[in-house]
């Protein structure tokens, strides 16, 4: 349909020519529900794009997709290399089965055929051909999960797409089919969990009422490969135990906690375990008891093991404890705890020390808790990114984040290594993602956000892939495949990011944006009544100049890099101008590499920012001939928004900042009204 509801699965017809030599049948044996959702998935996309009905055989047919692991005779009969695949991997080949080509999907288990279904219908949709078939591709990361911040009254927090998709009050009896749809739009992906509930979570969700719900959900979702897990509130003993303590050590909260974990196992068996948000933010903790993210970890750790589950425990804490520089604290308080973590614990951090920034650089605790599956978590929805209106890929800033280099064993310790677990030889790993799915009836808010969604299980399953190439697949998946298309949206999408970071945030200022909602420029906020709410705390501009010094005069918050990472950002000649104010309090009158001053290089930078999206909106006027009306429509009034609002950011910042720089605006660049 034109209205995104399909999102990149959309099985369109090709032309005759393209559709030439695709298969017409599909073989599989039906056992296995996993396996039937895949044979499923290929009939229904090889007849969507051939145009025609697809057979359905359980014997030798010419032009076949076969689909099976090694417990399919016709799969086993071939021997093929599967040993190399893992669980999750598929190995895509174009065989000779009783005398006929046939396309071959196989795998160790049945979710590697799901996955490497996908994979094949990708290429039918992108029109690649199918002969010669021989690819074999495996998910380097082992947990790609998505949390919803989805609260049980349907509110999301941080949501820009409607409501939560997971209606609680019809659940568990009415099973709405749309988790179908989201369950094969993930599994496309390799999402394989997914956190019901916010991290700022309430008690509830854990009661037997709940559990039924979520165990209806994690029943449709099952097939598909993905596991359901919760959020967990920290106090939950005392708010629905009854005790007087939910400290992790006294011995009846670590049993109440086994108790629930029990009853959390009759109802799923399958249950992925807990996502908790603890001593952040005002949530409940272990330092409310005197005891470390370790204690309040392994507590809930030790209730989930005998039944194979895990446990994510957030990095995310800042307190007021700690005014002097908020991106320190996390580092402060986890990196001491290196070594204490049960083994079925991994901590989620988020991609910076702050939050969600447009951009920021990768946090300190990559890299630096060697003994312990480091979990990166990214938000899809775009809290401080013009939420779902502004077009921002986010594909670039993922791979900024998992492309920088840690050195924490040298060069080449890039985050990704952190993060796929292979830096330090973990048997766990795993990445995160905030999702921006609502029930909207396109799912994200915007059919451009639905490319974040996507990037983000493309980033999950292989942490070193381009954004570029992911963009140009997406893109051809979601509207058309023709080269003439694809390439000038790809360059919109590429150059979206850094739109968003120069007509917001330019030259590493972070955090400006207005209160509460975080939508709009607010840099000259200062009486919130914690310091560092105040975007003033983040840019400190004045007379002399702006930035924040985190160098050794300031913070020092460099120092919790390794040392090659941490000289190089010490120096603001080295910092490099994407994060020079990130790391640095410099005067408006210093020379920047070009010879201008930091002054009209920030004005200008913001000027940069409005002209990249008004160009956006030139590209995407010259697209209207490839994109359905609705879809055309509904992205270009948005990217109508986004001029405007890129305007507005510009001009009310420079207003600002020019009342605390007093220069001159430099020539050529437009005047504040
Ligand atoms: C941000 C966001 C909150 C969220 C928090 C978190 O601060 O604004 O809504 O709860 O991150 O990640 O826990």
């Amino acid at each position: 349909a034109e209205d995104g509801y399909d999102l990149w699965l959309r099985y369109h017809p090709l032309s005759a020519a393209q559709k030439a030599d695709l298969p017409s049948s599909v073989y599989a044996e039906e056992g296995d529900a996993t396996l039937r959702v895949a044979a499923d998935e290929v009939t229904r996309a090889l007849a969507a794009i051939r145009g025609e009905p697809v057979v359905r055989t359980s014997g030798a047919a010419p032009r076949a997709i076969l689909l099976g692991t090694a417990n399919t005779p016709r799969v086993a009969a071939l021997k093929l290399p599967l040993a190399s695949l893992g669980e999750e991997g598929y190995l895509l080949r174009t065989a000779t089965v009783h005398g006929q080509p046939t396309t071959v999907i196989a795998a160790n288990r049945p979710v590697g055929v799901l996955y490497g279904a996908f994979a094949l219908i990708r290429r039918m949709q992108l029109g690649q051909p199918l002969s010669g078939l021989d690819i074999v591709d495996r998910p380097r990361v082992k947990l790609r999960i998505l949390n919803h911040w989805d609260n049980l009254d349907r509110s999301v927090e941080r949501g820009y797409s409607g409501q939560s998709i997971w209606d609680w009050w019809r659940l568990p009896d009415a099973k709405d089919p749309r988790y179908i749809d989201y369950a094969r739009a993930n599994a496309s992906v390799g999402i394989n969990g997914t956190v019901l509930n916010n991290v700022n979570a309430k008690a509830e969700s854990l009661t037997a009422p709940y559990l039924a719900k979520a165990a209806a959900v994690a029943d449709m979702l099952r097939p598909y490969g993905i596991k359901v897990y919760l959020s967990a509130r920290f106090s939950a003993p005392i708010e629905l135990g009854g005790l007087k303590t939910a400290d992790p050590l006294d011995p009846a909260v670590r049993a109440w906690w086994k108790a629930k974990a029990d009853e959390i196992y009759r109802t799923i068996p399958d249950f992925g375990g807990f996502l908790v948000k603890a001593n952040s933010e005002g949530q409940p903790g272990p330092r409310d008891y005197h005891r470390t993210h370790a204690d309040g970890a392994n507590a809930l750790a030790a209730a989930v093991a005998p039944h194979g589950g895990i446990v994510m425990w957030r990095a995310f804490v800042y307190a007021e404890t700690d005014p002097e520089d908020r991106a320190k604290q996390a580092y402060t308080e986890f990196k001491p705890v290196d070594g204490k973590f049960a083994d079925n614990v991994l901590v989620q951090v988020k991609n910076g020390a702050i939050d969600f920034q447009p951009r920021e650089p990768f946090h300190p605790l990559f890299g630096a808790m060697p003994k312990t599956p480091m979990m990166v978590e990214f938000q899809i929805t775009k809290e401080y990114l013009g939420f779902s209106t502004h077009l921002v890929y986010l594909g670039s800033l993922f791979a900024e984040t998992l492309n920088a280099d840690t050195f924490a064993k040298g060069r080449g310790s890039t985050v990704a290594k952190v993060v796929d677990g292979s830096l330090d030889g973990h048997r766990l790993s795993g990445i995160a993602g905030v999702a921006n799915i609502g029930n909207d009836r396109n799912w994200s808010g915007s059919v451009f956000d639905q490319a974040n969604w996507y990037a983000f299980g493309r980033f999950a399953w292989n942490p070193g892939a381009d954004p570029q190439a992911i963009a140009a697949e997406w893109a051809g998946l979601t509207f058309t495949p023709d080269p003439a298309f694809v390439r000038p949206v790809t360059q919109m999408m590429m150059r979206s990011r850094q739109a968003a970071v120069d007509y917001m945030t330019p030259l590493g200022l972070a955090h400006l944006m207005a209160t509460g909602h975080h939508y709009g420029p607010g840099p000259w906020v200062s009486d919130l009544s914690r310091p560092e709410w105040n975007p003033t705390y983040y840019h400190r501009a004045g007379a002399d100049g702006i930035g924040f010094d985190r160098t050794r005069t300031g913070s020092n918050a460099v120092a919790q890099y390794a040392a090659p990472v941490a000289r190089r950002f010490a120096d603001p000649d080295k910092t490099g101008e994407d994060l020079l104010l990130w790391f640095h309090h410099l005067s408006w009158d210093r020379r920047m590499a070009d010879g201008s001053t930091l002054w009209d290089t920030l004005v200008r930078r913001y000027d940069r920012g409005v002209a990249s999206v008004d160009a956006m909106r030139g590209q995407w006027d010259a697209l209207r001939p490839f994109v359905g009306s609705e879809r055309w429509q509904h992205t270009a009034s948005f990217l109508g928004v986004q001029a405007r609002e890129a305007r507005w950011w510009r001009d009310a910042s420079i207003a600002y900042f020019q009342s605390v720089s007093r220069r001159p605006l430099p020539p050529g660049t437009a005047a504040p009204p």
